[in-house]
């Protein structure tokens, strides 16, 4: 069965972005077919991956790339673009527009990616699709938060992360009325430093949340340079201190949602 996950928080810069990148790419040397889904109009997955839709191309043509036409006309899903083994669809500017255009639609168009994933998932063409998520608690997130089985919620202990929480969690169970299978996955330790806040914000987390991971030490020469090179972690530095992370935690979040062999 296809599992649809998305990485969430409204903290901004806490690592949705990169985990999504880089738990896709771990997955999908795994050997499971994997989609990634770039729902953020900032397109950091999408740039980081080397995925940017053509630039010269006018907004109307854009939409046949990005997911807008898929969720607000109910087309299928785009093409797919290829990277280091894994499908991703980008985004671009158009998926601003889908704030706006939602309340319009009916029961809010809250559905609405949910129903354009469907026949994706019956076809079984995935084990996994992850949806990267804009740091905001608006429309865009909702249609993220009734589409998926699993959130992950990278909890970064270096700035505003483990705050968000609670407003995170609020969310998630306001959306469990009407997708109430909705799980948290797991909570995703992130940018792990040095100081006594890291640590603490560390502790404090893994002794208050369920189904913790990581953590993923802050490497910011690592997590740069792979943003230069539009490449994951893992296929940077196979052998790096920052992929044997990030492995360990796709293997905690697998066996948090029953899939580990
Ligand atoms: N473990 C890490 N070590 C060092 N830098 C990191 C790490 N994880 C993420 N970063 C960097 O921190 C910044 C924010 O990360 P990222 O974009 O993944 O977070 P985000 O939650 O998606 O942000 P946004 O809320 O803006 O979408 C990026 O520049 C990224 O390279
Ligand atoms: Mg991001």
């Amino acid at each position: 069965m296809t599992k649809v996950i998305t990485f969430f928080s409204n903290a901004g810069g806490v690592g949705k972005t990169s985990a999504t990148r880089d738990f896709g790419y771990e997955l999908s040397q795994q050997g499971y077919r994997v989609l990634l889904i770039d729902l953020d109009s900032q397109a950091n997955l999408t740039d980081w991956l080397g995925a940017t839709v053509d630039e010269s191309l006018d907004l109307e043509q854009e939409k046949n790339f990005t997911m807008f036409n898929a969720i607000i006309n109910g087309a299928p899903l785009p093409v797919p673009v290829t990277r280091h083994g894994m499908d991703i669809i980008p985004s671009g500017i158009s998926i601003t527009e889908i704030e706006g255009i939602l309340p319009n639609k009916p029961l809010g168009g809250e559905n609405l990616l949910r129903k354009a994933l469907a026949p994706v998932k019956q076809e079984k063409q995935y084990d996994f699709i992850l949806i990267d998520s804009p740091p905001t608690l608006g429309k865009i997130v909702n249609l993220c938060l009734m589409a998926s089985d699993e959130i992950v919620v990278p909890v970064s202990s270096r700035n505003k992360g483990y705050k968000a929480v609670a407003m995170v969690h609020k969310k998630i169970a306001d959306f469990r009325e009407n997708n109430p299978s909705l799980n948290v996955a797991t909570h995703l330790i992130t940018q792990l430093n040095n100081t006594s806040h890291s640590k603490i914000t560390d502790e404090v987390a893994r002794q208050t949340l369920k189904n913790v991971s990581g953590p993923l030490r802050h490497r910011p020469a690592v997590y740069d340079n792979c943003q230069l090179a539009m490449m994951p972690v893992g296929a940077y530095e196979p052998n790096g201190e920052a992929r044997k992370e990030v492995m360990a935690a796709v293997q905690q979040m697998l066996t948090y949602i029953g899939v580990s062999a």
